[in-house]
């Protein structure tokens, strides 16, 4: 059986600093135009039901910088598309490929596909998940110089999947989780209760922007509306007013504090112009960090 990267929980405390200390000398190797085509002659298809600017030309950058190549596939393209079901779609996809990087809606779809699969899949965002964003974002506070295993991050905005990706590493890493949301969008229940189970470490939900900034060495966050949910937009809009980050809200929390923002980004809803371009955000370190860390998977996945 292939291993598969579905689930920040599909990893262990010390792949995840294997990943990302990969990922570091990756970026070194890039920077320094060193060849590192660890996987050469190897085919990767990728998968994508939904919008991607960032994950899908990294992965496909890091493909062909691996010596890979990479096969896009649009949905609408496929016969999936026109109702093939996803068991048949992956036995077959996967008897012709190496790897499958697939973004989708359910959690349930990505995991069908990988129970017919004969090799990795790897999850390139659901609704519930975006564990490959999480690694890369992780490099990124390490490269802050914080101590991934022992620091505070502030989450505030929608419960959705980076939150709950982030929630899943805490407990596998040990730091510090504090989820600022309006009332009704707290993260995923089976998440947090796994990751309640499994972690020492503190996973706070409170719906108080200022008191939960205040200790925090991270703030992250995320557009209040996710791709899929379109239709609950405008009473999005309003219920998470109070939840913008921007410098009054920051008058709360540590000078030094670090800004972080997965992108795409919507300056003056869940962040102001100002907090996004000021020195303390590093949105655009954990966009290139995503072409690093996406190799470090690849190759991990891959060849084990
Ligand atoms: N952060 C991220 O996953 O961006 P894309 O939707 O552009 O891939
Ligand atoms: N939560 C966002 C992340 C985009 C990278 C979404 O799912 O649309």
């Amino acid at each position: 059986m292939p291993r598969h990267f579905l689930s920040i929980f599909d990893l262990e405390k010390t792949e995840i600093e294997q990943l990302i200390n990969r990922a570091g000398q990756l970026k070194k190797e890039k920077r320094g135009s060193v060849p590192h085509q660890s996987l050469l002659g190897k085919t990767i298809g990728m998968v994508f039901e939904k919008l991607s600017t960032r994950t899908r030309v990294s992965f496909q950058v890091a493909i062909n910088d691996l010596g890979a190549s990479p096969i896009y596939l649009n949905p609408n393209d496929m016969q999936l598309g026109r109702g093939e079901i996803i068991p048949d779609t992956a036995k077959v996809l996967s008897s012709y490929l190496d790897a499958v990087i697939i973004r989708t809606y359910g959690q349930d779809r990505i995991t069908e596909f990988a129970s017919n699969s004969s090799v990795p899949v790897i999850n390139a965002l659901t609704d519930l998940e975006h564990p490959t964003q999480i690694v890369a974002d992780l490099f990124t506070i390490q490269e802050q110089g914080i101590d991934i295993s022992s620091f505070n991050l502030t989450y505030i905005g929608d419960g959705n999947n980076i939150t709950n990706s982030f929630i899943a590493a805490s407990a596998l890493l040990g730091y510090n989780i504090t989820i600022c949301c309006p009332e009704g969008c707290e993260p995923n229940e089976g998440i947090l209760s796994k990751s309640r189970e499994l972690g020492q470490n503190k996973i706070d939900i409170n719906h108080d922007p200022a008191s939960a900034v205040k200790d925090a060495d991270v703030i992250y966050t995320d557009v209040w509306v996710s791709m899929g949910q379109e239709n609950d937009s405008e009473n999005k809009e309003n219920i998470f007013q109070p939840y913008q980050i921007n410098s009054n809200l920051l008058d709360s929390s540590k000078d030094n504090i670090v800004i972080m923002h997965c992108l795409p980004a919507h300056r003056g809803e869940e962040i102001t112009d100002e907090v996004f371009s000021s020195p303390n955000s590093v949105v655009f370190d954990q966009a290139e960090n995503k072409l690093h860390a996406g190799k470090a998977i690849l190759e991990y996945f891959i060849k084990n």
